[in-house]
């Protein structure tokens, strides 16, 4: 495979059409040819700044509640949502470590940002499972710039200018950011039992509603009772940023010696971009918005 080396601390996957960051090319390219998809797993999929950290502490608490589970006794006050439920090329595969995951109970819980292309054949072709988050690209680039510029291990010190010219140009991590989308969601309109696709905004909008789709995809409806007794709204409630943010572990802790848990958490909001983006940025964004998903029936 031909890499060459790009600006930014990461570099386009020629062969897959994707810009990987260089910290987890070897393990993306380990994980591609090891790893082995079982039909009980389930995937939280997204781009980077979309809302993972959110939605792994949402899926987290759905799978793991019962009758007589307090939802303040969570695992959420010990461990980082991205140690309950962890990357595959950033935490599960390094470039020294090809783990024997074979002993994982059943559902397995992975995270990965490889676009659809890119996923290992098992995980196309058995019967897992694939959650897929997204969010408005404005607040995405916004997200991504404001914490990529912060993190020493890409080493990207650049403008806003710079770094928006780039995401237009489809070069942010794991991008271009629409075709991930655009893939995505193809296979969630072809393959409904295999794909869900979600969005940062609806789960704003109506947490609730949500949620409950979330559970009847991976097979744990909530039932009437639980309903009644308010474990949906206990579980959003418990996963808003407000109670993840002010949480120990996520106060102090890291989930990696390179990521401290306190940054994934900012504002959490829909539509900060206005703070941000220029008039002409927002007329760039928009055409380039038109252009993907004309047609496809996706929009936000
Ligand atoms: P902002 O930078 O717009 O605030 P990811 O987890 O994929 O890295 O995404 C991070 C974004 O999700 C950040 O967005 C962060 O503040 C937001 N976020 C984190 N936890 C959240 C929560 N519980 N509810 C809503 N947004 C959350």
């Amino acid at each position: 495979m031909e890499l060459p080396q790009a600006s930014y601390g990461y570099e386009m996957c020629l062969s897959e059409k994707f810009w990987c960051p260089e910290f987890s090319l070897e393990a993306v390219i380990a994980l591609q040819s090891h790893f082995e998809a079982h039909d009980t797993d389930i995937f939280v999929i997204n781009m980077p700044k979309t809302g993972t950290t959110w939605f792994k502490s949402l899926l987290y608490t759905l799978l793991n509640r019962c009758d007589n589970h307090h939802l303040s006794n969570t695992p959420l006050q010990t461990y980082s949502p991205h140690e309950l439920i962890s990357s595959l090329e950033i935490m599960i595969y390094t470039k020294d470590k090809t783990p024997d995951l074979t002993k994982i109970p059943p559902p397995r819980l992975f995270s990965t940002h490889l676009p659809y292309a890119s996923l290992p054949e098992s995980v196309k072709n058995s019967k897992c499972k694939i959650i897929y988050v997204t969010r408005n690209p404005f607040d995405t680039f916004v997200s991504s710039w404001l914490y990529y510029s912060k993190l020493e291990k890409l080493d990207i010190h650049t403008s806003r200018d710079d770094y928006f010219d780039k995401f237009c140009q489809g070069r942010s991590l794991y991008g271009p950011f629409f075709d991930h989308v655009v893939g995505y969601w193809k296979e969630s309109l072809e393959r409904p039992q295999k794909v869900l696709f979600l969005k940062y905004e609806d789960l704003k909008e109506d947490g609730a509603l949500q949620l409950k789709r979330v559970g009847e995809f991976v097979e744990h409806p909530f039932s009437k009772q639980e309903e009644e007794q308010g474990v949906v709204q206990g579980i959003i409630n418990l996963c808003s940023i407000g109670s993840l943010k002010e949480m120990e572990v996520n106060k102090k802790g890291k989930c990696d010696p390179d990521f401290d848990n306190k940054s994934f958490f900012r504002k959490g909001v829909v539509g900060d971009w206005v703070n941000y983006l220029t008039p002409p940025m927002v007329e760039r964004l928009t055409k380039i918005m038109d252009e993907n998903f004309n047609g496809s029936g996706l929009s936000f």
